[in-house]
């Protein structure tokens, strides 16, 4: 078994430095060597150097901020990962802001178009061209792989290979106005926290596969962001929000996917180690990093 490390260190998709650096520094922080000593034969060729697009070529198209920049990273992600994906390898994104998601999820798709994503979030990702507010592009790439909302030229590559039922997400808490009529009216399945206290995490996992995986034979995309833990245990991100899930929820998670056996891509991403205070930033890379190792198998006993 080989697992595919793709390292994107990538910030366009939203407003704050720094989090380009979050691959950076969870490989630094051992994740290669831990992977190894889990029995994957692990390969990584080094960071993914993307294409430089300037500010000045790349205006605005509505509040889209930084649109070509965006298409193109995802598109040349696609690309990887797909073919990662393609020689029977485990990609494994390391992220870089969530717009990469894009990118990550077109590419397995196109290698196992049955494939469902659990989508591990504080937020839904699914802001249309014509609902979101901030115009970030990390906050959009669930309606573009779903083939939501009002087409961008410049994103034909995209295509809407998802389907809304083959989608799940777990841990929302902060969704847009419209983000919120846009769940309702595609009728995709999403347990919030509130889904997570009242029933329990093994539950929601259950409820989770039964809905995108009932007879668990379909191929299995984990996007994690790691502002579904609570800022407690993951702060440095760039859109931190209370309430989310505990250290063990968040792995619990990564350990019912693998044990499904259905795992075929995961994602990383959000990590920021330019926010927050040394040790937070320690704990967050580090926790960065087991969540992978729980994805990739590593048990307590
Ligand atoms: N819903 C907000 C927006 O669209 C926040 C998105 C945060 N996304 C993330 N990947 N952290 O701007
Ligand atoms: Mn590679
Ligand atoms: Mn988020
Ligand atoms: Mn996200």
């Amino acid at each position: 078994k080989t697992a595919a490390i793709v390292g994107c260190p990538f910030s366009g998709g939203q407003p704050r430095a720094g989090v380009d650096r979050g691959p950076i520094q969870m490989v630094e922080a051992g994740l290669i060597d831990q992977l190894t000593d889990l029995g994957w034969s692990v390969k990584f060729h080094g960071h993914h150097q993307f294409e430089e697009v300037n500010a000045v070529s790349d205006p605005p198209i509505g509040i889209l901020k930084n649109p070509r920049l965006v298409s193109r990273v995802n598109e040349a992600v696609a690309q990887v990962v797909g073919d990662h994906a393609r020689k029977g390898e485990l990609p494994v994104t390391l992220g870089g802001d969530h717009s990469l998601a894009m990118g990550t999820i077109s590419g397995t798709l196109s290698v196992h178009p049955e494939t469902c994503v659990i989508w591990v979030d504080a937020h839904a990702d699914i802001n249309t061209v014509e609902s979101t507010e901030s115009g970030n592009l990390h906050g959009m790439p669930v309606s573009f792989l779903l083939g939501l909302g009002s087409k961008i030229p410049e994103f034909s590559w995209v295509k809407p290979l998802l389907k809304a039922d083959r989608l799940v997400y777990i841990g929302l808490r902060d969704i847009d106005t419209g983000e919120k009529r846009i769940l309702r009216e595609n009728n995709i399945k999403a347990f919030s926290m509130h889904e997570v206290d009242k029933y329990g995490i093994g539950k929601v996992v259950e409820m989770a596969l039964d809905h995108v995986n009932p007879d668990r034979d379909r191929p299995i995309h984990l996007s994690f962001d790691v502002d579904a833990l609570d800022p407690s245990v993951a702060p440095s991100t760039g859109t931190p929000v209370r309430g989310g899930l505990t250290f063990r929820e968040g792995h619990y998670i990564c350990e019912a996917i693998h044990e499904t056996g259905c795992l075929v891509a995961l994602d990383l991403m959000e990590v920021n180690p330019s926010l927050a205070d040394d040790a937070s930033v320690r704990q967050t890379v580090q926790v960065g990093c087991s969540l992978v190792r729980s994805a990739l198998g590593e048990t307590l006993l």
